[in-house]
């Protein structure tokens, strides 16, 4: 939408994604500046309406600066934000050109950002942004705020600066500078983000203190490697129900980007991780989702989370994501193997909520079993389908 009133320039749009739960984890970078993962990750998108960002962006010449709203807080203008700013305060003149100054006969894309240049008294700088962002889940405690918050970010600044005919390919590149996991998020169902090359990895973990040095060629050649893509879409998942048990609203003590800095510095496991594991995890994870394997993918996502925590661990000084619910969580979950043909399947971000995949024939069962032993005081911890179904399994019993 584009509005001239008066002196004022307004260009403002909404949009709405929700974040994408890794079913086989990023933890580790490559690069800071070009956000290359260490290693290739998996992660499902979530569709469920209570687990979601709703982002609208202004871009006025009422501010004199960018003002950024977070859950109706001031939010500071982070460094990486302000990266993804510069990429579309560069485009600004050809982009709005077209669209405010209707085109005449003859006339060039030089005339049309001049007349836009006359329309703002030659002063382009005074355009600014007002975003304003809410997350209808806990921000910074685990749920991958990041992921849906930047890939929503991402959206709507195209949208703005009236670039619709660019691919969800350049969104996805554009989300993953404001946070990786956000490259992901982009994309519905199963979506697959590429980590570096086996032999970039070697040469990075043989140099002093893992600082290796590459060509401006190579940085282009893996930031076009590094992308983004859905394997499988909506439909591949149709047998299963995706929960959250989310168990605070508390931001965690070491956000995504300090801990995993600190692994990649430390960490041995980590390094292990990156060349033998993840791209195992991610091709059975594949195999078992179009097998139908559910056993199979409970037993790959389980893994692949523990060992993550377990770098985590592995880290100095050591970072705790999970806690006591969590751990008594991941025990309970393989207690209940025996009585389920189908097993559930867990996951934890970075921090101690669990994210659980359920076949549909067992989860009233297995809500009402984890109803009962973690005493939910009340369901307020579940989502609202993982509410739903709870409800409706206890009126059955009745
Ligand atoms: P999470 O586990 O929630 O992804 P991170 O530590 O990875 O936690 O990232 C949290 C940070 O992501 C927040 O401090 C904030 O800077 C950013 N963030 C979260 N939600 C949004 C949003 N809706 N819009 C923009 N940035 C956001
Ligand atoms: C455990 O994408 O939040 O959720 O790139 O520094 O913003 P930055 O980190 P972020 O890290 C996510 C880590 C994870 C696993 C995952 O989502 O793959
Ligand atoms: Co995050």
């Amino acid at each position: 939408m584009i509005s001239v009133k008066g002196d004022i320039l307004k260009v403002k749009t909404t949009y709405e994604t929700s974040p994408n739960i890794a079913l086989v984890k990023y933890w580790g970078k490559f690069d800071e500046e070009y956000i290359l993962p260490l290693n290739s990750s998996t992660g499902i998108t979530l569709s469920t309406e209570d687990l979601q960002t709703r982002t609208t962006i202004t871009l006025t010449n009422k501010y004199k600066e960018i003002k950024f709203l977070l859950n109706g807080q001031p939010h500071p203008v982070s460094g990486r934000l302000k990266k993804i700013l510069k990429f579309f305060e560069e485009k600004t003149l050809a982009a709005l050109g077209e669209e405010l100054v209707p085109l005449q006969e003859g006339d060039n894309q030089e005339t049309k950002r001049k007349n836009l240049k006359e329309f703002l008294n030659g002063d382009l700088s005074q355009l600014k942004l007002k975003i304003k962002s809410v997350n209808s889940f806990p921000t910074a405690s685990g749920l991958a705020s990041s992921a849906s918050g930047l890939a929503a970010l991402s959206v709507c600044l195209f949208d703005v600066y009236h670039m619709k005919e660019e691919y969800d390919f350049q969104r996805s590149v554009i989300a993953r500078l404001g946070s990786g996991s956000a490259s992901r998020s982009i994309y519905g169902g199963l979506v697959e983000w590429t980590g570096v090359p086996h032999q970039f990895l070697q040469r990075k973990f043989e140099t002093k203190n893992n600082e290796v040095q590459l060509s401006e060629q190579e940085y282009e050649q893996l930031s076009k490697l590094c992308i983004a893509k859905q394997t499988h879409n909506e439909t591949f998942f149709e047998d299963l129900d995706v929960f959250v048990v989310a168990y605070s609203f508390e931001s965690k003590e070491v956000p995504s980007t300090s801990g995993m800095l600190q692994s990649t510095q430390t960490s041995e496991l980590l390094k292990y991780r990156a060349l033998n594991t993840a791209h195992v995890h991610i091709a059975g994870v594949k195999k078992a989702i179009e097998q139908k394997d559910y056993n199979e993918l409970a037993r790959l996502v389980r893994l692949d989370s523990n060992q993550f925590h377990a770098v985590c661990l592995d880290t100095t000084p050591p970072i705790f994501y999970l806690n006591d619910f969590s751990k008594n969580m991941i025990n309970f979950i393989h207690q209940l193997d025996s009585a389920l043909e189908y097993h559930v399947a867990y996951t934890f971000d970075a921090g101690p909520h669990a994210v659980l995949l359920v076949h549909k024939n067992h989860t009233p069962q297995v809500l009402r079993a984890i109803y009962e032993a973690f005493s939910i005081a009340d369901t307020d911890s579940l989502n609202s389908r993982a509410q739903q179904t709870l409800k409706q399994a206890m009126e059955q019993e009745l």
